[in-house]
């Protein structure tokens, strides 16, 4: 007889953060780990593996004791000094994700430049409009990968359009394969062979971004470029080059994959579930709550990384500085100690916690443009597709192979073939 596969809590179990069955449904064994497993230590890099809401969310918040800064990591090997000076490496050194204290708080308020000075004020008309946009281009078809065709498209997008980049240019495009190629330059677990593939093609689009940048300092736009170039003159601040592109990077990275996945995932369990598809389709009232309940059920993630600054001890287990500590964020969404009945999907729940975004410092700046684009969006989708089911059984939906990030690959729908709206006859723009 075969022997029984290990699980959480038994001496041989490993976990596997790119087994194909954990990126599908990593909840079981997310569920077994806060029950068996709260202190598990992944062997090889020894970074010590957190599920409960209570830990993630104490070590999240505690920024004196732990770091987002890879580089404190005990493993972490830094770049050959022939290449400190490399653009994209001077750009990591900047990077808000891993910025501490004084400088962290310097970041973030350009962040905050780009993204809720003005970005998320009055940005339903431009998320309805791109929203449109897409499912025009698939409408007639009845039919269309919505990971691929929608998906991807909408937050990278959105975030091109908000810098006033062009519609539909040679430079839109050209920013999208700066987007494609950040995600995976920025991704701590992909190959030192990919990884400098995507740093080559960054370096060669980053020169882009500078032609933006300077552009909008001759010709200033009502557009978050203009908002970021204006704060970098602005000398009681002072944001340099770098700062700024930096920002942007990290904007694109943060922003495009979690919000794709979310989009797709948002989708899906929609589908899977038709009583909460009518109700978000015919009560747009729920539609907030309900954009939560699927950034909670199904999240986007798979850990945030935290490395320890001092000796300290977490979840009962001593670590020592430099040691990794993987926060499994999409497991404190799951927690019975913190929410009730968690494995439900209810698009009307309000109580819950925030933790999906983050805890404490680093909280997500995007969330509001991604709770709002989430909620446009697919009220256009729901809205404007009729008879929508999927193409595909949920259980054959292939998943990305991404170690930071979870979502699917492709999710193929079907629907009544509809009308477009956006071009009349004469090729008119005939939107609103
Ligand atoms: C469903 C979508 C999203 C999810 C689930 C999400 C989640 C998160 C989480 C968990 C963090 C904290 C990371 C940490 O503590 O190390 C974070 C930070 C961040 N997010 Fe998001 N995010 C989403 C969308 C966005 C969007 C749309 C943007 C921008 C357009 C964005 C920009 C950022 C930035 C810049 C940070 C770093 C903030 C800092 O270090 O101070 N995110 N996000």
């Amino acid at each position: 007889m075969a022997a029984a596969t290990p699980t959480p809590g038994d001496p041989d179990f490993v976990l596997d953060l790119m087994c194909p069955d954990y990126h599908r449904d990593p909840y079981p064994t997310l569920a077994a780990m806060r029950e068996h497993a709260p202190d598990y230590v992944v062997p090889g890099i020894g970074a010590l593996f957190l599920s409960r809401h209570a830990d993630i969310v104490e070590v999240l918040a505690d920024e004196a004791r732990f770091s987002g800064d890879r580089t404190r990591w005990e493993h972490y090997v830094p770049p050959p000094p022939e290449h400190a000076d490399h653009p994209v490496v001077r750009l990591t050194g900047a990077n808000i994700l891993a910025a501490e204290g004084a400088q962290h708080t310097r970041l973030r308020k350009l962040a905050s430049a780009a993204l809720t000075r003005r970005a998320v004020k009055n940005l339903d008309p431009l998320m309805h409009a791109l929203a449109d946009e897409l499912i025009d281009r698939f409408i007639e078809r009845g039919t269309c990968d919505f990971a691929k065709e929608f998906g991807e498209v909408l937050p990278v997008t959105i975030v091109s359009r908000l810098l006033g980049i062009d519609k539909d240019s040679d430079r839109e495009r050209r920013f999208k394969s700066l987007a494609d190629a950040a995600v995976v330059a920025f991704n701590p677990l992909v190959s030192e062979d990919d990884k400098l593939r995507s740093l080559h093609s960054m370096t060669q689009h980053l020169e882009e971004v500078r032609a933006l940048m300077e552009e909008k300092r001759k010709n200033p736009g009502n557009d978050l470029m203009t908002d970021m170039v204006e704060a970098e003159d602005d000398a009681a601040r002072g944001f340099s080059e770098l700062e700024i592109t930096s920002t942007l990077q990290a904007i694109i990275v943060a922003g495009s994959e979690t919000t794709a996945n979310s989009l797709s995932f948002g989708l899906v369990e929609l589908l899977r579930h038709p009583d909460q598809l009518a109700r978000f389709r015919d009560d747009p009232s729920v539609r907030a709550s309900a954009v939560d309940e699927i950034v909670r059920y199904q999240h986007p993630g798979l850990f945030i990384p935290r490395y320890a600054k001092v000796d300290a001890e977490v979840a009962g287990v001593k670590v020592h500085p430099g040691q990794m500590i993987l926060c499994a964020v999409p497991s404190a969404q799951r927690d019975s100690a913190v929410i009730d009945d968690p494995d439900r999907f209810d698009i009307t729940r309000k109580s819950h916690d925030l933790s999906a975004f983050g805890v404490g410092r680093h909280f997500c700046i995007g969330a509001q443009l991604a709770r709002l684009e989430l909620e446009v969006a697919l009220g256009r989708v729901v809205e404007r597709l009729d008879d929508l089911r999927l193409d595909i059984d949920f259980d054959a939906i292939p998943f990305r192979r991404n170690p930071a990030v979870r979502g699917p690959a492709s999710v193929p729908i079907r629907f009544t073939p509809g009308r477009r709206l956006a071009v009349a006859a004469d090729g008119e723009e005939a939107l609103r």
